[in-house]
């Protein structure tokens, strides 16, 4: 199949482009009204996410909705952990919630490495759809957790501010941590190779809660287990976003992935001094997006202006707040746009 648009999969491979490529974390969602009708169709978020049909039309409706250079499959980090036989719950204005949790060595018999085919076929098969689908629009995104954010949710069994249940086990049993956090890469590393064999062009790792560790904690719980996936995926592009690891950003540079996402509190100046060799994802602030459009196009220009329109790729710095006005969305991907076009 033959992309219409590769605009994104060339500038995350390096290539000198004619404008940047723009997507939004989290742009299939409840800001928009199709993915409310659908996720009540549904009846549950889980539902909607293992039924391949509803899941290829999630994802594809902001493609349409704002004309965004890629699509990125509908699902959460948090199917890794249920394949490995941790199921989740989502629960309405809560979050996620893990009935039971992990928090020693002999908690660890009762997983085991995912196996992709078999425990996360719905997502391949939704792959699979959405590619078939899209016929060539527009590249389509994979996704996984990073080991250190799956671990977080497997040993807290729900989000947290803090997150001190997972970072008090990274002092108290060590040897725990690094075994769970092994079972994770590699299940994680199966289920993004079967995801590019489903089709997926370029996988994107979420560290969402890196930004929680100290540099050392950061260098070891979490780095050597992204290090190991971006050694084992080859096929595509791979972006490591580490929301908060503003400390690690060198480090991440270094590493066999070809973009490093930003979020809003990493100056992009900065950030290019400190990751000189690859294409820099990021990182307007999503409250940006609640701002008048004509403010919206001054902080697009801004950021357009501090990253230079080369090996760069526009996007937030985190996902899409749900009470965006859609609208505002669409002025972001326009001014990125225009704004970005070489003359
Ligand atoms: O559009 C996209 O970006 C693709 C879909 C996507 C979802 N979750 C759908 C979703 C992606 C890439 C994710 C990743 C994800 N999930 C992350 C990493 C990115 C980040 O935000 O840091 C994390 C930490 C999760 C875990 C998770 N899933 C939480 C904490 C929540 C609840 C918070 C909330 O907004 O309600 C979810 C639920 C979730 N995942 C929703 C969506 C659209 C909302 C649930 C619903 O529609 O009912």
């Amino acid at each position: 199949m033959i992309l219409q648009n590769d605009l994104l999969l060339r500038t995350a491979r390096g290539e000198l482009t004619e404008r940047v490529p723009v997507w939004m974390m989290r742009q299939a969602g409840r800001v928009l009204a199709q993915y409310r009708a659908v996720r009540e169709r549904a009846g549950s978020f889980i539902t909607l996410a293992k039924t391949p049909e509803l899941a290829a039309e999630v994802t594809i409706q902001p493609v349409d909705a704002f004309e965004v250079d890629a699509a990125i499959i509908f699902s959460d980090i948090l199917v890794v952990p249920e394949a490995m036989g941790l199921p989740y719950e989502m629960i309405e204005a809560r979050g996620p919630v893990f009935p039971q949790t992990v928090r020693s060595s002999a908690d660890l018999s009762r997983l085991h490495v995912a196996d992709a085919e078999t425990d996360l076929g719905y997502v391949l098969d939704a792959i699979r759809l959405t590619k078939r689908e899209l016929n060539g629009r527009v590249p389509l995104i994979g996704f996984a957790g990073a080991p250190f954010t799956i671990f977080c949710y497997m040993t807290e069994g729900k989000g947290s501010k803090t997150f001190s249940v997972a970072k008090k086990l990274l002092y108290t049993d060590p040897h725990f941590a690094h075994t769970l956090l092994r079972q994770i890469t590699d299940s994680t590393i199966a289920y993004l190779k079967a995801q590019i064999r489903a089709g997926a062009d370029l996988i994107q790792l979420f560290d969402s809660w890196a930004g929680i560790l100290s540099p050392e904690q950061y260098r070891t719980f979490s780095l050597p287990y992204i290090k190991q996936i971006c050694d084992a995926i080859t096929e595509v592009p791979v972006t490591v976003f580490a929301k908060g690891a503003f400390f690690a950003r060198h480090e991440i540079g270094q590493l066999d992935c070809q973009v490093v996402g930003l979020d809003w509190n990493m100056d992009p100046a900065e950030s290019r001094t400190l990751v000189p060799n690859k294409v820099l994802q990021g990182n307007l602030d999503p409250c940006v997006l609640y701002a008048d459009f004509a403010q919206i196009r001054t902080e697009v220009k801004q950021m357009l202006d501090a990253f230079g329109h080369q090996h760069y790729i526009a996007n937030l710095g985190h996902g899409i707040y749900p009470d965006t006005d859609p609208d505002k969305a669409r002025c972001f991907v326009d001014a990125v746009k225009e704004l970005s076009a070489q003359r």
